[in-house]
Parts: C-alpha cells; structure tokens; sequence
C-alpha cells in the first residue's frame, strides 16, 4: 500500500521481447518530491498510452526516444498543480506535458502545456485535443488537403489519429475510407464518426473490398500502420496522390522493418510518400485548436477516447491492451485523482 505523501513511478523492467506485458514494467516509491523557487508540482489525473511508446523494444537512440531498465518510462500526462513556486502556474491549474509515468510530477513549466478546460476536457488535451488530434489535423489540412469529393484511405482508423483524421477528411468534403482490425469497431467509425467505409483488414478478401469502394482509386492514403495493408494501397494511389506517413505501428515491434514493394505505383501515377512530425507545428497548435473548440461546441467533432480506471502501477497491464486494438480513439489510464 502506498503511503499518501509518496510518489508512484513506472519503470521499465526489461526490454520487452516483441508485444510489451506488464511484467515488463515495475513501480518504484519515492518521496513527495519538494518543489523549489520556480518549480511546481502536479497531482496526474491521466496518462496518455502512446503507439509510439512501442519503440522501447528496439533499445536504440535511432528513434523517439531511448528507455531503458531502470528507466521511469516515457510519457505525457495530464493534471492539476497542486504546489507552485512559479510566478506563472497556480495551484488548480489544469495542465499536460511530457512527464513521465508517474503519480506526481515535478516541473519548472517548461513544455508544460495549460489546458483550458472549457475548450475540451482534460483527458483530451493527451488525446482528440491533443497530439493526436493535431497530428491529424495538420497532416490532413496541411498536408495532404483532399478536396471535395476526393477519396481518402485512412489505416488505423480507429486508433488516436485515425478517428480524428477521418472527421477532418470528411469537413473537407472527401469522401473517408477506413481501416479496422474488428467488425465491430468498423460499424461504428461509419455509424458515430461518419466514415463513409470501414474495412476490417484482418478479413480475407479486404482488398477486394478496399477496390471495390475506391473505383476511382485513392487521392490521399492517410497511413499509421504502414506494413501490408499500406503496401497494398499504393496499388491504388491516384494520379498525384499523397501517400502520408503519419506512423508505422505495425512495424514499431518488427526486427526487420517490411518496406513498401509496391512504391513502383508512385512512379507510374506520379505520386509522393511524404513524411511527417507534428512538432514541426508548435507554433500553430493554439489557431487549431480554437477551430476545434468551435466544432466540439457546434456537435461537429468528437473527441472519441478509451480510458481504463486504475492505479499508476496498472499502466503495463493497460499498454499490452493498446496492441490488442481495443482502443477506439486515444487510450489513456484514468487516475484516482481524476475528477
Ligand atoms: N507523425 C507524427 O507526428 C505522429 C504523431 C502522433 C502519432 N503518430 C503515429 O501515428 C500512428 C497512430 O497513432 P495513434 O495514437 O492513433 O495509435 P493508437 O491509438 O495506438 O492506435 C493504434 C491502432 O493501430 C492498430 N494496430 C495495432 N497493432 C497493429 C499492427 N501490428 N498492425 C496494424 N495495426 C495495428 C490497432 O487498431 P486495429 O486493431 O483496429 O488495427 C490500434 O488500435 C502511430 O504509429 C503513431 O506513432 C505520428
């Protein structure tokens, strides 16, 4: 049992051997850290689980990010502060940022983000209305910009980015096709989040599927998941289409990452494979996200999340779950302290 006045971090156990469990991550108490002239300390109510965080596997300073055992694990959290001495932080602020797993958290507010929550509400600012939904955001209108009546494939559709992006794809006016890796979740990127065709890639047959429901082959191919169901795809890139490469979640466990072997269709339709980062936008996130409060107030964006209730030290048995998709929209721990 945990004593009130410690803290509760998570850290990596050992290098996962693929999938991560929860044995591969561990707790350690601490004491309630002090905060100093200038430092605040925040309570967390949530923590973002991240698909990126898979990459820990790989124990290499060629990605993201390196943990390794004995390291607190890597991750965003959003909070409350409840000690501050910053001149600019208060205690009841609502805030986000890039923390680390644990229950409470130390911070001289740099790359703290304040959460307004009467633009979205706190567990958003890690999910709809945070990264993710900025990802898809820029990607789609930045980046990619469908137009009306175009077609756009979005893998991982029903993950973080892909349910944003699918209801971006369709205010610009396109026509959104999505993939899903259950049948249940497919009916309801079309019935709640507007997808015009969800296709259940685990099913043989798929890509008939895909052909069938894009005759006049596809603008944009918005991709999170890259490996097969990306590669086959490009089969039906449009004449200057875009190819965005938002994420590589299937291949993040991969020893030997799997390459497109269908990018001779980029050539023939004279299409691009363009990467993106997000970050590349900081300055832009606050004029995004006031057009997103607006269409959160107006009932036209929703903010689709899967919180799991539990301690801190719950987070491995929640991350396993993330590569099972059982996710629809961001997944995230729920904290006690949550409100
Ligand atoms: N470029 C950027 O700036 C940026 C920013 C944020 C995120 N990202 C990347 O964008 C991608 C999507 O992020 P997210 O937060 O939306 O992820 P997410 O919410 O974790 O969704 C991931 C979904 O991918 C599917 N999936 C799991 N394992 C898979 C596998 N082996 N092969 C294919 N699909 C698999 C699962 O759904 P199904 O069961 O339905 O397949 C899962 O729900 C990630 O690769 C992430 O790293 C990029």
């Amino acid at each position: 049992m945990q004593n009130e006045r410690s803290n509760l971090q998570v850290l990596l156990a050992r290098h996962p051997d693929g999938v991560a469990t929860a044995a591969d991550f561990t707790t350690r108490e601490t004491s309630l850290p002090e905060p100093g002239e200038g430092e605040l300390l925040i309570e967390s109510h949530y923590v973002g689980l991240d698909a990126a965080l898979r990459l820990i596997v790989r124990d290499s300073d060629e990605f993201l990010f390196r943990v390794r055992p004995g390291d607190r694990v890597h991750g965003s959290i959003a909070g409350r502060v409840i000690q501050s001495n910053h001149p600019d932080w208060h205690v009841g602020d609502f805030v986000s940022g890039s923390l680390g797993v644990q229950r409470y958290a130390l911070s001289d507010g740099s790359g703290l983000e304040r959460c307004d929550t009467t633009q979205a509400p706190l567990s958003a600012w890690l999910g709809g209305f945070g990264v993710s939904g900025l990802t898809a955001y820029f990607a789609l209108f930045d980046v990619c910009r469908p137009q009306p009546g175009q077609t756009v494939l979005i893998t991982g559709a029903a993950g973080a980015v892909g349910t944003m992006a699918g209801q971006f794809a369709k205010m610009a006016g396109a026509r959104v096709i999505g993939t899903a890796g259950d049948d249940d979740k497919c009916r309801w990127l079309v019935e709640e989040l507007g997808y015009d065709v969800a296709i259940n890639y685990r099913h043989a047959g798929w890509f008939e599927r895909l052909r069938e429901a894009a005759p006049e082959r596809l603008d944009v191919v918005f991709d999170n998941t890259g490996g097969d169901v990306m590669n086959q795809s490009l089969k039906l890139i449009g004449m200057h289409g875009t190819v965005l490469l938002c994420g590589s979640t299937s291949q993040y466990t991969e020893e030997a990452m799997q390459g497109p072997s269908n990018y001779i269709w980029l050539g023939t339709m004279r299409a691009r494979l363009q990467g993106f980062v997000v970050f590349d936008y900081a300055a832009r996130y606050a004029e995004a996200r006031a057009r997103m409060a607006g269409w959160i107030r107006d009932g036209r964006l929703k903010l689709p999340e899967t919180a799991v209730e539990g301690d801190i030290s719950e987070f491995g048995a929640v991350f396993e779950q993330l590569y099972r998709g059982v996710n629809r929209g961001k997944m995230l721990l729920k904290l006690p302290a949550a409100v």
